[in-house]
């Protein structure tokens, strides 16, 4: 049977799952424990411990159909302004639960399109940020930069705070695709930014590409991945899009019709593995693709990557703090996400100070499944011994999810001293696996394709 049969016969082109970014999935988060939790959570942080800061700025002046990010549109300052001041509240409200002078190991900003700041507001923000948290040996700071909102003001800014890694969104240069999911970008765009990026001295780049989008073909991926390997980006995330209207309103402007089947969706990515990894870049995880050289790279070879809600990371910090609207932080004892809309966001932060409104502390049960699911999805292989050792009360659940994942995934992996690993050709099927791990609970998620 060919590779791609296998697959289909374990109903991987029919299932929809999560992605796996967190464990439990945030769509377990429940109502009501945010702010009283987060605050003991916060004073449980030692002064000699890093952490790492996710802040999100949720707007944009184009608002693309594909996009299942949390932002809304904007063609005014006034609200970017005010969100702003919000932000500087609650991190004020995050450094009196905080040890002073906290050492800060990685800093993301996200979005939303963190570039619409203008250079004024980005200067109040970081100076401040810089102030409360003292960058650590191996800091890094990231951005999201759309391109046709990258401002040479702005990237100055940003390059004088020192960031190290911007995170360019593409997702695809063909022309019809680009009308159909409603972002227009040229390649000469992209190119002259990503200059801008190098000469301002960011040395690590790393570009987002989506599969499984309207019109697209194996030609047309084709060609973009050859036009993005001329840019030579240190990173790849080339996720598959997500198609959930009924989360996402913008994505009804995307008929159904439009999109291609799963089968060759899978192609697509397939081919797109292919021709990065001639090129010289390593598969890493199920969406990633780095170049030997990039830290990615050595954490995977190393064992250390991990999930996060940016996809993969290096980030060793057990602890990071979300600030903005709709922002998940995660603690040794569980998550926390604040208000998601804008409104509730600035409500929370201008009565309580904090603005978490969700969350889950992790049970002894959920830090198993959550190393189980981490493995698999980061090294597509779990350690059977080394998690019986890690976990000693589970050694029976693991014996369990043992001969379910062998009997059956048979063919999808393979057991070498001790290690159960999926088999190369097989990756793609890792969400199916993490799946079914996941299914010795029985919660709801939010869904959308495995592949
Ligand atoms: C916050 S967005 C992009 C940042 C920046 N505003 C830009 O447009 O370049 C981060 C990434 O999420 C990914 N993304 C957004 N919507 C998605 C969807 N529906 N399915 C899969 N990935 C998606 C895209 O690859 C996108 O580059
Ligand atoms: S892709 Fe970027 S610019 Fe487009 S709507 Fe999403 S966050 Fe905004």
């Amino acid at each position: 049977m060919e590779h791609i049969d296998i697959l289909r016969a374990h109903g991987l082109f029919d299932a929809k799952v999560p992605r796996y970014t967190s464990y439990p999935p945030a769509n377990r988060f429940e109502n009501g424990l945010g702010d009283p939790m987060q605050k003991d959570w916060l004073k449980t942080i030692s002064p000699d411990e890093a952490v790492s800061i996710y802040i999100h700025i949720p707007f944009c002046r184009r608002l693309c159909w594909f996009c299942a990010c949390r932002t809304q549109g904007t063609q005014t300052l006034n609200p970017v302004e005010a969100y702003v001041d919000v932000l500087l509240q609650e991190l004020e409200a995050y450094d009196t639960c905080l040890p002073k002078g906290l050492g800060m190991r990685r800093l993301h900003l996200g979005g939303g399109t963190p570039t619409l700041l203008t250079a004024d507001l980005m200067t109040r923000l970081l100076d401040r940020v810089f102030e409360r948290f003292q960058p650590v040996s191996d800091f890094e700071f990231s951005v999201e930069i759309d391109p046709t909102e990258a401002n040479p003001k702005v990237l100055k800014v940003l390059a004088d705070h020192n960031m190290t890694r911007a995170s360019v969104g593409v997702q695809d240069f063909n022309n019809q695709v680009q009308t159909a999911i409603g972002r227009e970008q040229s390649f000469e765009q992209t190119a002259d930014v990503i200059g801008a990026l190098r000469q301002n001295g960011v040395n690590s780049l790393n570009i987002d590409l989506l599969y499984g989008l309207p019109f697209q073909t194996n030609q047309s991926i084709s060609d973009t991945i050859d036009r993005i390997i001329s840019l030579r980006p240190d990173r790849l995330a080339l996720y598959g899009y997500a198609h959930v209207p009924h989360v996402s309103k913008r994505q009804v402007m995307i008929p159904d019709e439009t999109l291609p089947d799963p089968e060759s969706r899978y192609k697509m990515a397939q081919l797109a593995k292919v021709r990065l990894t001639s090129h010289g870049y390593t598969p890493l995880g199920i969406d990633h693709f780095a170049l030997p050289s990039d830290s990615l790279t050595r954490a995977w070879t190393q064992g250390t990557m991990r999930r996060n809600f940016q996809g993969y990371t290096d980030d060793p910090c057990p602890t990071l703090l979300g600030m903005g609207a709709s922002a998940i932080s995660q603690f040794a004892q569980g998550y926390v996400q604040n208000a998601v809309s804008t409104a509730a966001y600035t409500d929370r932060v201008r009565t309580t100070g904090l603005a978490g409104h969700k969350g889950i502390v992790l049970s002894k049960d959920d830090c198993f499944l959550a190393a189980l699911i981490n493995a698999i999805m980061c090294d597509g292989a779990v350690n059977i011994p080394e998690m019986a050792r890690r976990f000693p009360d589970f050694t029976n659940d693991l014996e369990q999810i043992h001969n379910r994942l062998t009997t059956k995934f048979a063919d999808l992996l393979i057991k070498e001293n001790g290690v159960l690993q999926i088999k190369e050709n097989f990756l793609a099927a890792a969400r199916l696996i993490a799946a079914e791990i996941d299914q010795c609970r029985s919660f709801e998620h939010p869904h959308s394709l495995a592949i």
